[in-house]
């Protein structure tokens, strides 16, 4: 009763004495704690407090199967990266992990050494190869490797386009030799959805949308600690500003551009192409 400035803090905390989940007691205090400080920090007018309430309202609005405004927000504001730092504290030579992004769909389908992810895309032909080792270096045999990324003309994933019909993904296995070889479309830079309220907050930001070219690789094996994480295409403009801080230097690969002529899988191709080389290192569980 009677609460003001100074115990409304306490006040809130204190009501979850009943509260029988130890973890959700903590998680809890702490929200409230948090949450009033930013507060008292701020002093919003209550015009400027209903702006907030609507912001996240319209957030919520803009989510369902195909898009989630929730995640980009995270994203944006670097606690999707925190997250994944503090969940991924790996053992030293580990490959880095980066941000996974709303656009992972389940049940991809499997391809074999060389398969192409981008059947019948437009964009330039890439040749992308490695091994997988554990952290002693012997090659790692069976690790399922899904790998997603846009066509390589207007940067859409499959399912931003209208038909939502599945391309630019698949999922490729390590042979005995821990190798593992896919055939795509060169990787291009492209923007986050930004007509939504998230968008909007980066405008207003002064921030752009961009993301620089890559490829989704989850690395999972039985026994080994899992791996999400990217392949940068080096010289990208937007390396060092990526909207959703998910670049390490680790990362960053060279897709060396190649005149017509013999691929790496050991066919040929009348047009340019593109050949990434990158080795993963996954460390037991
Ligand atoms: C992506 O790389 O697919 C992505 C990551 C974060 C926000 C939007 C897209
Ligand atoms: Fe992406």
């Amino acid at each position: 009763m009677n609460f003001d400035e100074t115990t409304l803090t306490e006040a809130a905390v204190a009501r979850l004495s009943q509260c029988e989940d130890p973890r959700f007691k903590q998680i809890m205090s702490s929200l409230i704690r948090h949450l009033h400080a930013f507060v008292r920090d701020i002093e919003p007018t209550e015009e400027e407090w209903f702006n907030a309430i609507r912001f996240l309202t319209e957030t919520g609005q803009r989510c369902d199967d195909k898009r989630q405004e929730f995640i980009l927000l995270s994203d944006t504001l670097g606690v999707s990266m925190l997250v994944d730092a503090i969940n991924h504290r790996n053992p030293a030579g580990t490959t880095d992990t980066t941000v996974f992004g709303p656009f992972f769909v389940a049940g991809a389908p499997d391809i074999a050494q060389w398969g192409n992810i981008a059947e019948g895309l437009p964009g330039t032909p890439c040749f992308v190869s490695g091994t997988v080792r554990d952290t002693d270096g012997n090659p790692v045999e069976g690790v399922a490797i899904d790998l997603w990324q846009t066509d390589g003309i207007d940067g859409l994933y499959d399912v931003q386009t209208p038909d939502g019909k599945m391309f630019g993904r698949g999922c490729v296995k390590t042979d005995a030799q821990g190798r593992y070889a896919f055939r795509t479309v060169k990787p291009i830079s492209y923007t986050i959805p930004s007509d939504g309220p998230v968008g909007g907050m980066l405008r207003k930001m002064g921030r752009h949308p961009w993301r620089p070219a890559h490829v989704h690789t989850m690395l999972q094996r039985e026994g080994y600690r899992a791996i999400t994480t990217h392949l940068f295409v080096k010289g990208d403009p937007w390396l060092q500003s990526d909207a959703v801080f998910g670049v390490k230097d680790s990362l960053i690969v060279d897709f060396v551009d190649q005149p017509p002529g013999t691929t790496p899988d050991g066919g040929r191709s009348d047009v340019a192409f593109s050949v990434a080389h990158y080795d993963f290192t996954m460390a037991r569980a």
